[in-house]
């Protein structure tokens, strides 16, 4: 049973009470393994704040392939640095996996260890690269996630924030694709164009949408807000808000679902201001 959350704080109060759990489980995880304590200390403790920190993790993990570690690791500090809101997603982010995926026990699960989680900031400092015009830099950025994480994100697509990747193999999510706030996607998910169209060609996601394990959502379709797309769907018309669609092609097989579809799946979207006392 999860403690009521707290009041609504602000996103600076909301990492910094991140950060303040983060390093209370590293100093705890350094204790009760010290094997770990160099890698703990390395990752986390020795950094000053959540965006530092980040930033140092995206670029060992990233920087992995082509010994490029201190690269990213710079590149992304100076994107956290310039837009704070890349942190807020990122904490948002590891709140929808520590508060939606039944297996995660902690924060440091997130932030070290979830792939999910490094595949969507490695496209928000890719996001925030495209929009600088630096694309040579966001498509490489782009390029080492798919190969690490198994998810090809575009650099151009917008995502909101609060975003739940379980698994996070197999996920492919095309150039003009948008995703609302508090949308859960499972593995083997893609959300592509039809082949048809040129331009605007990806689907739009509403806010607080779940899309199951394997289902394909093509063309430049509207998911609307907490619609539920079932596992292996192919989803090729859009989707009225509240609706629960199933099968090839996807067809309604539910009027209203719950007011949060997610929870069907153990799974919730809460608010910012709805970090559960006990785990932070
Ligand atoms: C979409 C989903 C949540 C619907 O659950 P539900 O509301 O309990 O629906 P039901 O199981 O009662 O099924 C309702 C109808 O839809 C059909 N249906 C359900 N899921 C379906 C699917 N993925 N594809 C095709 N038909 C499906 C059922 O056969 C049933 O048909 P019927 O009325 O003719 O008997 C669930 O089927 C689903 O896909 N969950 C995702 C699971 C997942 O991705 N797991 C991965 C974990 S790693």
């Amino acid at each position: 049973m999860r403690a009521s959350p707290p009041p609504f704080s602000s996103g600076q109060v909301f990492i910094t009470s991140i950060w303040t759990a983060l390093r209370t489980e590293a100093e705890d995880a350094a204790r009760t393994e010290p094997g770990l304590a160099p890698f703990l200390r390395e990752a986390l403790l020795k950094h000053p704040d959540f965006s530092t920190a980040l930033a140092q993790n995206l670029g060992r993990r990233l920087g992995i392939l082509e010994n490029q570690e201190a690269m990213i690791r710079d590149v992304c500090l100076e994107a956290l640095a310039a837009d704070p809101s890349l942190a807020e997603a990122a904490a948002r982010d590891m709140n929808a996996s520590h508060e939606r995926d039944p297996a995660c026990r902690s924060w440091l699960q997130p932030f070290l260890y979830f792939k999910g989680v490094a595949a969507l900031e490695t496209q928000r400092v890719g996001h925030w690269l495209w929009q600088r015009g630096r694309t040579t830099l966001a498509f490489h950025l782009q390029s080492l996630a798919s190969q690490l994480f198994q998810v090809d994100i575009h650099p151009a697509t917008i995502l909101g924030t609060g975003i739940f990747l379980d698994h996070a193999t197999g996920v492919v999510i095309g150039e003009t694709s948008t995703v609302g706030d508090d949308v859960s996607i499972l593995h083997a998910v893609t959300l592509g164009g039809t082949g048809r169209e040129r331009g605007d060609r990806h689907p739009k996601i509403g806010r607080g949408v779940l899309i199951s394990a394997g289902a394909k959502i093509l063309g430049n379709v509207t998911v609307g807000e907490e619609a539920r797309i079932a596992a292996g769907s192919v989803v090729l018309t859009d989707v009225p808000p509240h609706v629960t669609v199933a099968g090839v092609p996807a067809r309604p097989i539910r009027g209203p679902t719950s007011p949060h579809p997610a929870e069907a799946m153990e799974q919730s979207f809460l608010p910012l201001s709805s970090v559960s006392e006990h785990k932070v």
